[in-house]
């Protein structure tokens, strides 16, 4: 940051930096006890057989047959379905996994989940930023990330500057969502488990950026994730604690890490 020229551009990024402090602040305490315990994806727990089955009445018609997001009424939300075959998905633990389902995702970020805790790891919303970045400074944004997506880099010094104070510590200083906040005191397998949960995003995956148009993209990072959804009425993954019981969640935990995450469909049995 240039410290000499008083320009406003200067005093915005000078309030980015104060509010990434806030969000390092508020965020640490957890993050702080969470290192203690390190998050694991994989806990064994849940019956395949009985998970299969339910996917396959359920879930495969956002989700997809084969996990790839791309099941018959995929075209209905905003966002799209999440794609469970992207390596994404290798830093989602089964227990983020289990809530979800039981609770919907937006009850999960609102601590709304009657006593259960993610073990491990931090719930954590996409922030809000509108009020450190203007709408201009957010769509210029947008288009520099896209450039990280396709793999043809756009030099736009703001925006990177913006990038740096603001969100790469989440998103990882080269927008891969490995930052200091997702990896915390991990040891750097490979691939890492995020302590935040949902794991912040990797913008070089082409198979989750294609999940999202500009207009969601710029009502997250102007609303955060709790208004795009409350007030704007973006969709997310609702709940099935209604029509499911702890059991059978599990099952279609297993089923989806082992069948599409690790991409190892168990043979018949
Ligand atoms: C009506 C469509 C629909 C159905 C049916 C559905 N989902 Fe989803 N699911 C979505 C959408 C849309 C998202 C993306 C939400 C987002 O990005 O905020 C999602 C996201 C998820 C996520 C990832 C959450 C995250 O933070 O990225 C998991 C895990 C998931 N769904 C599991 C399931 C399972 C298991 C079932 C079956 C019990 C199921 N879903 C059924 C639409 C659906
Ligand atoms: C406190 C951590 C944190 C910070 C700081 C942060 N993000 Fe995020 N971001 C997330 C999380 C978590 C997700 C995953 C959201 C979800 O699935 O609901 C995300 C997702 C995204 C996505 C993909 C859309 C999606 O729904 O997954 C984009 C684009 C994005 N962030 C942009 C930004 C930008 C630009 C900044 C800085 C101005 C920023 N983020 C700062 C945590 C963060």
């Amino acid at each position: 940051m240039n410290l000499h020229a008083m320009s406003r551009q200067t005093l915005i990024h000078t309030g980015i930096a104060a509010f990434a402090l806030c969000l390092l602040t508020a965020f640490s305490a957890p993050a702080h006890a969470a290192a203690k315990q390190p998050p694991r994806a994989e806990s064994n727990k849940g019956d395949y057989w009985l998970g299969k089955e339910i996917y396959e009445e359920i879930c495969f018609s956002c989700h997809g047959i084969k996990g790839n997001g791309q099941g018959p009424s995929f075209r209905s939300s905003r966002p799209r379905p999440q794609v469970f075959t992207s390596s994404y998905m290798k830093r989602m633990t089964d227990d983020y996994i289990f809530m979800i389902v039981k609770f919907g995702k937006m009850n999960v970020l609102l601590d709304k989940t009657k006593g259960f805790k993610l073990k491990g790891a931090t719930p954590t919303a996409m922030p809000a930023f509108g009020e450190v970045l203007e709408d201009e400074q957010i769509r210029k944004l947008l288009k520099w990330e896209h450039g990280i997506t396709t793999g043809k880099k756009i030099k736009d010094e703001e925006s990177a500057e913006i990038f740096k104070d603001a969100c790469s510590q989440c998103h990882g200083l080269a927008g891969r969502g490995d930052g200091e906040r997702p990896r915390g005191d991990q040891p750097l397998g490979k691939p890492f488990v995020s302590e935040i949960q949902p794991p912040p995003m990797n913008y070089t995956l082409k198979e989750q950026m294609a999940r999202f148009d500009d207009e969601f993209l710029f009502t997250l990072i102007k609303y955060g994730r709790l208004e795009a959804t409350t007030v704007k009425k973006f969709d997310f993954m609702k709940a099935y604690g209604h029509i499911l019981n702890d059991k059978e969640i599990w099952g279609v935990v297993r089923f989806v890490r082992e069948a599409f995450v690790n991409g190892k469909s168990r043979k018949k049995k």
